[in-house]
């Protein structure tokens, strides 16, 4: 599946077309004006027959598929991928022992044609033997011809080896073939041209040794074990260049559903994973059919919104991305809400949103709280808005700057021509007494300490008083900000740090650039409930465009050394010091 192609979702909300500000507001400068022309967003059993007369290199006997045949969801289908001798048919023969995939492999489909002579054979046995990819028409019709089968729709499939480029990958989006998983199998360039160079064949059970990694078992073997062609060291160093030239093209194909397995520890080691991200794929699908349509429709909604808009780079971001993240951030809260979720916190830091760099960006915040509202009321609740007044006494008087004039705003925004505002939806403060029995739902706009104020205190009165009703923060602040006194140190920081901590992440969204810089950016960390934490890298595709694909996901919010690491291509063990590249994301990430 390609990532999406982030065109903007559709909202249902019926209050549309209004534009926010009836008036120029008087705070705009010209260089801030783009940020907010605020409109309401629209809102191996297995001796395989295969192509022609081949045979699969798997050929042990098991007793069949043992997962499916218990389990009745449909048939698991996957790619796995890597550089040349990362591992992959050695994992494959494990994956079929124990689901009973039929494993479609182009290099032993290939080898077969050559072996048997066939006129493929002859054509594909130059640009084999020189550690070249094969034309893809040849390839891609063998793939399709086998994977079209009885056997394989009944079984699943476990493709090795294709796509292999760009055009592969869209050759199967084409004809709708879609895998549920993509495993990357990740191993360093030096073992892998050792693994290459000592790779053997045993021609007779197809099963594949290596001279010191897995020698034979007895002599008889060894006397009849076979060298590959292609595996000498310069033409691994070929293929393998050719490999790395593809690969980012191929990755953005499956970004959503890609895993990737450092393929540089003992067979078992891999396949351990491999065995539970299979088996998790596995559960995934049945619990969806169990759920039935209703579930389905949902996870279809969620599928549609797998990826990140491209155009990162074109700031002031667009309003079809800003559409974007709204709806991505409104799907999100509601799914958590529908789970039961009623702490909730959402922290979404596109330029257009970042407080840090002027006060102006509170129009797309409130844009986005209006994207919420408005949905929230369109389901027939009964919504709050609420933005804090004025804290403190004496010197220390007064409220974040983010926030001056905010309510004010909030009362001369477009809310739509049906009456929304009013009947559904109310504007209030932060504190208990602003907390109806007529409200369902309250969403808080960047509640925040202010120096030597703490909000709080005012902020657990009110979820107090909420009770089991959602409370939404919107990109809250409730760090410390102490003032000469000192007092906000002093004064209960461990309950207020545990408080804080009692909302729930149900959107997360940040962007990254290298360190010390703002552009160009270079990937986002993106997390929609109740999906993992995705880390995405700018590639850019064949055309020169600019395009995210997943790199990593992770079920907590990664540290610094796990986002170095994995846009550096490390294993995750593997920790550094976050310093130089990404290093100034230290702080952001880890609060
Ligand atoms: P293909 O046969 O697919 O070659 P490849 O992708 O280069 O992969 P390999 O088969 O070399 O390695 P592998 O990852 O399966 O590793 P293995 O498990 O064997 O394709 C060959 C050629 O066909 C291509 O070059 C191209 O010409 C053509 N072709 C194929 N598909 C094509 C397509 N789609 N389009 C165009 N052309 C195409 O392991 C390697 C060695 O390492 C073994 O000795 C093994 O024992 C050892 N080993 C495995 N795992 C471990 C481990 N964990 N620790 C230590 N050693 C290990």
């Amino acid at each position: 599946m390609m990532p999406t192609s982030h065109s903007p979702i559709q909202s249902t909300n019926v209050y549309s077309t209004p534009s926010l500000f009836p008036f120029s507001p008087p705070l705009l400068s010209s260089s801030s004006s783009s940020f907010l022309s605020l409109e309401p967003s629209s809102h191996r059993l297995c001796s395989l027959h295969v192509y022609s007369n081949a045979h699969l290199r798997i050929t042990h006997k098991s007793n069949g598929p043992k997962l499916r045949s218990s389990l009745k969801e449909p048939p698991l289908k996957v790619m796995i991928s890597g550089a040349p001798a990362s591992g992959k048919g050695t994992q494959c023969e494990l994956i079929v022992k124990k689901f009973g995939l039929v494993h479609i492999s182009t290099g032993d489909l290939l080898r077969a044609e050559v072996s048997s002579g066939t006129e493929i054979g002859n054509k594909a046995k130059e640009f084999m033997n020189a550690g070249k990819l094969v034309p893809d028409e040849i390839v891609t019709a063998m793939v399709t011809s086998r994977l079209s089968r009885d056997d394989v729709k009944e079984k699943g499939w476990l493709l090795d080896g294709y796509p292999r480029s760009f055009s592969q990958a869209q050759s199967l989006q084409n004809l709708n073939i879609i895998p549920d998983v993509y495993i990357v199998l990740d191993v360093p360039d030096e073992i892998l041209i050792d693994r290459c160079v000592g790779r053997r064949l045993d021609p007779v059970t197809k099963k594949i040794y290596h001279v010191k990694n897995f020698p034979p078992e007895t002599e008889e073997i060894k006397a009849r074990l076979t060298t590959r062609p292609d595996d000498t060291a310069e033409k691994v160093k070929s293929r393998l260049e050719i490999y790395k030239k593809n690969a980012d093209a191929i990755l953005s194909s499956y970004s959503n559903i890609m895993k990737r397995i450092d393929g540089n520890h003992p067979k078992e080691v891999i396949f351990g994973e491999i065995d539970s991200i299979l088996s998790q794929v596995l559960n995934d699908k049945e619990k969806k059919r169990k759920l039935g349509s209703s579930l389905s429709q949902s996870s279809s909604i969620q599928d549609n919104w797998r990826g990140i808009p491209t155009k990162l780079n074109n700031i002031p971001h667009s309003r079809d991305i800003r559409n974007y993240f709204y709806d991505d951030v409104l799907q999100a809260t509601k799914r958590s809400i529908n789970d039961g979720g009623i702490r909730l916190k959402v922290e979404i830091n596109i330029p257009e949103l970042n407080p840090e760099m002027d006060v102006y960006r509170i129009g797309t915040l409130l844009e986005l709280v209006r994207t919420l509202a408005l949905s929230f009321a369109d389901d027939g609740k009964s919504v709050k808005v609420c933005v804090q007044g004025s804290m403190g006494e004496g010197a220390l008087a007064g409220m974040p700057l983010q926030l001056a004039g905010t309510r004010q705003i909030l009362e001369y925004m477009d809310w739509g021509e049906y009456g929304a505002m009013e009947t559904f939806i109310k504007i209030g403060a932060i504190g208990a007494k602003h907390v109806d029995d007529t409200d369902d739902l309250f969403i808080l706009v960047a509640p925040q300490n202010a120096v030597g104020n703490c909000i709080i205190e005012d902020l657990q009165a009110m979820t107090d008083a909420a009770g089991d009703r959602p409370v939404i923060l919107i990109n809250p602040r409730l760090k410390d900000l102490p003032g000469s006194s000192g007092i906000m140190q002093t004064m209960g920081r461990d309950k207020r740090l545990k408080y804080a901590a009692t909302f729930q992440n149900c959107y997360f969204f940040r962007l990254l650039y290298y360190a010390g810089t703002q552009y160009p950016i270079m990937g986002a960390l993106r997390m929609s409930y109740p999906y993992r934490y995705e880390l995405y890298k700018r590639v850019n595709d064949p055309s020169g465009k600019e395009k995210y694909v997943i790199i990593s996901t992770y079920p907590q919010k990664p540290t610094i050394d796990e986002v170095n690491n994995a846009f550096e291509g490390k294993p995750r063990n593997e920790n550094k010091k976050a310093v130089g590249f990404w290093g100034f994301l230290n702080g952001i990430l880890q609060n």
